[in-house]
Parts: structure tokens; sequence; C-alpha cells
């Protein structure tokens, strides 16, 4: 994200001495920086080393065995089923996840939390994650962000972050984890990385940390430190799967007094981006928010639909023949899929190689609508994705056959 911040004490050069003013002890200088360090980078001030640790030792993700979309249908997946009752009072934004789909490029997982998570970083790649519903913050090595329902909360890759649920009621969040940076559409930006005019949503609309975060925040004592050693688990590249280490450290990693550049984490709430209509149907790339490598974040917003005196509001029938589309349905109504049993939380997808639309009826009804009440988040991936055990522990078997009213057995 090339737009520049600075919080806290730096030194005014870089690569300098930047002490403590009272005991004169000197700050550690941390460049994270992104491909090499030939893009995006930040530069923070540790209190303590920052590679300091004293032990490594196996997280154990929760076993999954993604399975191939074969034979080929779309699905419908009831992501809400997944934490039913009040099972997420007992459940954190990071440990408790579960991976509904996934492939090479990108994992799409959903939890319901109430527990605060441990520090956590994912060393695989950026993170977006949409606050379906709660409260919550979002406390980094950079510092805090409140997040609320509707926020996209894009977290860089190696960031040492963890959430915390506030409220009385679950914070719902929506995790795309990338294997690759998520960055804002290539084509809403200027050559040097400001949002252009035509881009839905502005640098204005981006809500950067505030802080920084210090131990002392924490409970620790005004050195910044917190008493005991500390566990950060680390998500990373394991034998060329998704593995788990717990790193544990002698001091705590909120220890950075100041840090500036352009690599953060950030949120962006999905009531600040403005839709683009037209007079007749606008296609899914007009609806872009961010893009990974193999994929691309869309959402639908409550909009002004189609003004042509023949329009059509709802999509025609469509083949997206290089891309599995996954909706994810996270407000209002949503007009093409009524019939279909898609409700709040539901996810469909719509796989390459089968050419999709609007359930009866809707193509019909939607004419002379003026406006769409709905909201939902939609990632296109470019390489097929296989069923991880999130979504098949909760999928409707019979979405495919809603279209025609009838499956293999006859049931609709
Ligand atoms: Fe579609």
């Amino acid at each position: 994200m090339a737009y520049y911040r600075s919080a806290g004490t730096i030194p005014p050069k870089r690569h300098t001495q930047h002490r403590d003013a009272e005991s004169g002890r000197l700050y550690f200088e941390e460049l994270m920086g992104e491909e090499g360090f030939s893009s995006d980078s930040s530069l923070l001030y540790h209190r303590h080393l920052p590679s300091a640790m004293v032990d490594s030792r196996v997280w154990q993700l929760p076993e999954d065995k993604p399975e191939p979309n074969h034979p080929l249908k779309p699905y419908h997946f009831r992501l809400h089923e997944l934490f039913p009752g009040e099972s997420w009072r007992q459940a954190d934004p990071v440990r408790d996840r579960r991976t509904v789909l996934g492939n090479a490029d990108v994992r799409i997982g959903y939890v319901a939390a109430g527990l605060p998570s441990p520090l956590y970083r994912n060393g695989t790649g950026d993170e977006c994650v949409y606050v379906e519903s709660g409260s919550g913050v979002l406390e980094s090595v950079f510092g805090s962000i409140e997040v609320g329902q509707g926020d996209y909360v894009i977290v860089p890759r190696a960031t040492t972050h963890r959430w915390l649920p506030t409220g009385d009621a679950p914070l719902r969040l929506y995790a795309v984890e990338a294997n690759s940076h998520i960055t804002p559409a290539r084509r809403y930006l200027s050559k040097y990385g400001q949002l252009l005019e035509h881009a839905p949503y502005c640098e204005r609309d981006l809500r950067g940390p505030v802080g920084p975060l210090l131990a002392e925040d924490l409970g620790g004592d005004a050195d910044g430190d917190v008493d005991g050693d500390v566990d950060v688990y680390v998500k990373h590249r394991v034998g060329g799967a998704i593995g788990g280490t717990v790193l544990t450290v002698p001091t705590h990693p909120f220890d950075v007094v100041g840090w500036d550049g352009c690599l953060y984490p950030y949120a962006f709430s999905i009531s600040d981006y403005e839709p683009i209509t037209g007079r007749v149907h606008q296609p899914p790339p007009a609806h872009q928010v961010f893009e990974g490598n193999g994929f691309v974040i869309c959402n639908f917003v409550p909009r002004k639909v189609d003004y042509h005196p023949l329009s059509i509001p709802v999509p025609y029938y469509h083949s997206n023949v290089d891309s599995d589309e996954v909706m994810f349905y996270c407000g209002g109504d949503y007009e093409a899929r009524r019939g279909s049993g898609i409700g709040q939380g539901s996810v469909s997808l719509h796989p390459g190689g089968h050419t999709h639309g609007p359930q009866p009826g809707a193509y019909e009804r939607s004419i002379g609508a003026e406006f769409f009440d709905e909201l939902a988040v939609m990632v296109d991936t470019f390489r097929p994705l296989d069923l991880a055990e999130g979504g098949r522990a909760v999928d409707d078997g019979r979405y495919a056959w809603s279209w025609s009213g009838r499956g293999p057995g006859g049931e609709g």
C-alpha cells in the first residue's frame, strides 16, 4: 500500500541512532519490506531485539484434506452453522478458523469468535479479513485499529498481531488468506500508487493503526516489559503445504516506540465503497475492491440499479470461463438468488465450466426495480477451488439443482 504513514517517535534520518530520551538506551531498527526490499516497506524501532526467541515447537493446524470439486457442481454453504448456539464464546479468531474453500493461491475461512486470539502472524501471505458482524480491535506491532461490521481489514504478511473481540456478540470474520500480497486493483492506482479519481474509494477511506501500541499498555512495566515469555503463532510453508509453528519470545513483540513507511495493516469499510452504476448491467470488474495473485475481491453494495428503460437489473446468465466465483452474502436481500435458500452468512460457489445466473423467476421479477439493498463480498479465483473441511460440513446438498427444480433423485 504505497501511502506513507508515521506513528510514535522516529529519528529524523533513517538508519541512524534512535535512543530512549531518559535512559539513553538504543532502540533496534527493523526494516520490514516486500519483494526482497524492492517494494513497499516500513521501518520499526523496537525496545528489544526483534529476533530473540527461546523456543520453537509445532502448531498443529486443524486436520484438513481439501477435496476437488469432482463431479463438478455449484455449492451453497451455510457458514453460520459452523458455530452453532453459544459455541462462538469458546472460539478465537485465529486458531478456530474453519477453512471453507482453497487452492494454491488463496484460502477462505470463517470464524465466529468471543475470545482474544493469541499473537499471530501469517508468513505465507497477506490476509483480507472481512467483518460480517460484531466488533473488535486488531492490535499489532504498528498499533491498534478498531473494527466493526462491514470492515475489510488488510493485514500484511508477517505482521505480528492479535484479534480482540469486544461487546457481547460474536465477532464474525470471513478471512481471505492469500499466498501473495493483497492490494487495491492496479487500474485504480497512479503509476506512483495514488488512488485515482475513478477509483471507488480513496486514501481518506482507509484507517491505519493508532499507536504505536506498547507492551506497557498491556500491563507491562515502564520499560515496556511484560513478565514472562510470550508465544507467537506463525503460519508458514511446510514442504509445499501450510503448516504452523509456535515461537516463544523472551519479550513482548508490542515494543515498537515508532514506525514509518508504506507497509502496515489498515481497515476500509464497505459502506465507504462508492458503487459504479450504469444504464445497463455493470459487469463484476466494475465492483472490484482488491486483488492478489490468482484472485480478485469484488463487492456488491446497496445501489441504484440499471436505468435504461428496457434494462434487466439482475445479472445476465454468465460463464466466467477462467474463474471460480465465491459469493459471501453478508447483508440485505440478494435479489438474483431469491428462492435458492441463500441467506445471511451463506456462501455460493459457482465454478468455472458451469454457466450460472439468477434463480428462476428473479430475471423477470427484477424488471422495473430501481434499487437493490444487497451486500455481498465476492472472491473470484483463477484456479479451481477445492472443498475444504468447513465448506463440506455446512453444504446444503441441493443448491446445484435450484435452477431446474429437481436433482438426480428427483428432489428439488
Ligand atoms: Fe456470477
